[in-house]
């Protein structure tokens, strides 16, 4: 049987993911002013041990006022980059290659942590000590009624971001980082810029789709600038943003075609967010592979590598979305967090590891020789 794609090492520029899984970004809201903790360590290092290829950290702030809730991660300073190397170096160790979505959530920021509620900071925040900031985004609309009021962005704080992803992006080259995505869905910063639903700026940075993704153009030139030739760049962008007037898929493969000229390797393909909350959203369950079409879209016309992600829960699955040619790479989340080792656990399915080699030994020699004694009794 000829190895399956899913388990075929991938070269992008002088990286080699040994597969083509990826552990999607997920906010654990669990850092501490920013710094990541033991948490951390913990829940990125189990993927690794687990056999994924691209080991993402989440959502990472690139300034203080760019986190989403008093938990997020940040890479602001470095005391930040430190407590982040620690764990880059155990993800490497483990064979996976460490990847930081770098972030600023923009008129999303100072909301509540999921399970407390998803919406604006209230009584009960206030009362432990999280007090709200002062947020920013293209215009002066907020999410939603009732959430907290952005200022709309002078130029001089559009250059400060800008420096800021790129100031991060050097911190995460020092850390040991061998991939970054800059984060441009889910109605965050980048994201709202690129909305005509939350950009309504009649400067440079708004207008047609070519103004509105100013801002992103050039955050991504100032990261290309800082981070090394031979590394990565990703680009994860919500391919539709959630409201019939917004952005589109066309304005997506477009930009993808913009994105490749400026040195990104790969879009990252989500969906939705610019009017509330994504992952909480509630209501019906958007079904297995819902967003591969957009992943597909963007690597066939936009003519650049994309990242599935979304409800891909079965190897097979996975499998059969490489074979076809829809996308380049397999973003895994709540499943995930469900069987840290699904990579693994893929690799037995199609039958790409029978030995337990990919496995780390501490665990692979034992359970190659429990699986000859229990094929020998
Ligand atoms: C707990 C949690 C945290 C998340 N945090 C982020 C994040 O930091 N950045 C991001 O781009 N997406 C984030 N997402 C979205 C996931 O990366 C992923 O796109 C989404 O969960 C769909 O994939 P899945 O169906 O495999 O979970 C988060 C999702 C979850 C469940």
């Amino acid at each position: 049987m000829s190895q399956p794609l899913l388990f075929t090492p991938l070269t992008i520029r002088d990286v080699i993911i040994r597969n083509r899984i990826v552990i999607s970004p997920m906010c654990q809201y669990s850092a501490n002013d920013g710094v990541a903790a033991d948490w951390h360590m913990v829940h990125l290092g189990r993927y690794a041990t687990g056999g994924a290829g691209l080991v993402f950290t989440e959502a990472a702030a690139v300034e203080r006022i760019g986190r989403i809730t008093h938990g997020d991660l940040g890479i602001w300073s470095d005391t930040h980059r430190d407590a982040l190397a620690r764990i880059v170096g155990f993800l490497k160790t483990e064979g996976a290659t460490p990847a930081i979505q770098l972030a600023h959530a923009g008129r999303k920021a100072s909301m509540q942590r999921p399970w407390e509620g998803n919406g604006p900071l209230g009584a009960e925040e206030f009362a432990r000590g999280e007090t709200a900031w002062p947020i920013q985004a293209p215009s002066a609309d907020p999410v939603m009624d009732g959430w907290l009021e952005p200022t709309a962005m002078s130029t001089g704080d559009i250059a400060r971001v800008v420096q800021a992803f790129a100031d991060s992006a050097r911190r995460a080259d020092q850390a040991g980082f061998e991939v970054v995505e800059i984060h441009s869905a889910h109605g965050y910063l980048c994201a709202s810029y690129l909305s005509p639903v939350s950009n309504r700026r009649n400067d440079r940075y708004g207008g047609d789709r070519v103004g509105r993704s100013r801002f992103l153009m050039e955050t991504v030139e100032a990261v290309r600038a800082v981070w090394p030739d031979g590394k990565p760049l990703f680009v994860r962008v919500s391919a539709v943003d959630g409201s019939p007037d917004g952005w589109s898929l066309e304005d997506t493969v477009a930009l993808a075609r913009d994105l490749k000229a400026a040195g990104v390797d790969v879009v990252d393909c989500s969906s939705g967010g610019i009017s509330g909350p994504v992952t909480a959203a509630r209501g019906p369950l958007p079904g297995p592979g819902f967003q591969v079409p957009y992943a597909e879209a963007v690597k066939q016309r936009g003519g650049i590598a994309s990242q599935a992600v979304g409800m891909i829960l079965e190897p097979e699955h996975a499998e059969a979305i490489l074979q076809e040619g829809r996308a380049d790479l397999i973003a895994i989340g709540r499943e995930a967090l469900l069987d840290p080792y699904w990579a693994h656990h893929a690799a037995r399915v199609l039958q790409a590891d029978p030995e337990f080699q990919a496995w780390p030994t501490q665990y692979g020699w034992w359970l190659h020789r429990r699986e000859q004694a229990m094929s020998r009794a």
